[in-house]
């Protein structure tokens, strides 16, 4: 009898821009405190693309660049491409398409995700199944945000946030059950009022009008989205782990959407995990939206084992949510950074 196929993570790349935009220099920028940020978001620094000429692909072809490194990969064997952002580097052509051009993919299709802070969770998810299916044998899955580029500075609310980079998994068939087990996702459109970036897009396009009304950059009600995503993540988490009778001793971590460690803290709370079960990077690099989840397992792949259970989760603007059980693949020591 064939064995089941699943899609395992078999390596993670990532990539940080130098430049570091630190709480001190953002309160010269705008009123606000470290305290303040510290306390209500968690963020002490965040990474910050400079170079104008450079956008979400080359922190994307970056990534993947160290990524089939790790891995000892042909980039000339990879068969798909899937880039979640919400900072692509033009409407079209897609920034996968980019990644895969500049990474040497030569031979892989390439295509954009957009779920804003849930994409890298939704892009895992559709690249599984291509995985599973038998249709590919090796994808890519890349977060690649340039935050900054769509980030008022002039905002206290929402500047502090935000922040730039990219990270990379590489799927491979497995035949020993380890790999992306499940997936719950959601979609509720009804959301769009409170998180959302008005201009730039077909309703309306860049003029005059939208540049003067400051449209091109985020509107966020902080405290709208807040709530719902505490109540998201922590639902979704703990129906995963419902769905798969799985308690919290036998989780390794959860490894959450890095938005605001309230909301992290909240969701940890539900599923009776404590913080050391948790992947928090919020403070070195804010939130990145779809590379946050990718560069949490970047961080902590030394620290992972074969057969560890992860509970991916994520909410961002849409609004989108969902989480995704996985077990590891690999011991991570082998990676040692
Ligand atoms: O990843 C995508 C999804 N996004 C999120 O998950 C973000 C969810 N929302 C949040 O994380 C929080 O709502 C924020 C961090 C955005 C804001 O925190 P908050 O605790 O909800 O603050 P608030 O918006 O209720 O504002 C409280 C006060 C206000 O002053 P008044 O009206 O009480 O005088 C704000 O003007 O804090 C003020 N404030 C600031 N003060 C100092 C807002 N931003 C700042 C700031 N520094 N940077």
């Amino acid at each position: 009898m064939n064995k089941k196929i699943t899609a395992a993570i078999t390596g993670v790349g990532a990539y940080l821009p130098d430049y570091i935009l630190d709480n001190d220099e953002l309160s010269q920028m705008v009123d606000t405190t470290d305290e303040w940020i510290m306390t209500r978001i968690g963020i002490k620094t965040r990474h910050i693309l400079k170079d104008p000429t450079k956008a979400s692909s080359y922190m994307g072809s970056m990534a993947v660049n160290e990524l089939l490194e790790k891995t000892g990969t042909n980039p000339k064997d990879i068969d798909l491409v899937i880039c979640a952002t919400v900072t692509p580097d033009m409407i079209f052509p897609s920034t996968g398409n980019m990644i895969a051009y500049q990474a040497g993919c030569s031979n892989a299709f390439a295509f954009d995700m957009s779920a804003a802070c849930s994409g890298f969770l939704f892009a895992l998810a559709t690249g599984s199944k291509y995985i599973e299916t038998g249709a590919c044998k090796k994808v890519v899955v890349v977060g690649a945000e340039k935050m900054s580029s769509i980030v008022d500075y002039n905002d206290r609310a929402t500047c502090p946030i935000f922040g730039d980079g990219a990270g990379a998994v590489l799927l491979e068939p497995n035949e020993e059950g380890l790999g992306v087990i499940d997936h719950l996702l959601h979609s509720d459109g009804s959301g769009e009022k409170h998180l959302h970036m008005k201009a730039g897009g077909s309703l309306n396009p860049a003029s005059y009008e939208t540049v003067a009304n400051n449209w091109h950059t985020i509107t966020q009600e902080g405290q709208a989205v807040f709530k719902a995503a505490v109540a998201h993540m922590a639902d979704v988490s703990v129906s995963m782990m419902e769905r798969h009778n799985l308690s919290a001793d036998d989780i390794r971590y959860l490894v959450p959407h890095q938005a605001n460690l309230r909301i992290i803290d909240a969701t940890a709370k539900r599923m009776g995990l404590e913080r050391d079960k948790c992947m928090i990077n919020i403070e070195k690099y804010g939130n990145t939206t779809s590379a946050t989840l990718p560069l949490c397992l970047w961080d902590y792949e030394s620290r992972l084992k074969k057969g560890d259970n992860l509970i991916l989760a994520a909410f961002g603007g849409g609004f989108t949510w969902g989480s995704v059980y996985l077990k590891w693949a690999y011991d991570g020591g082998n990676f040692l950074k």
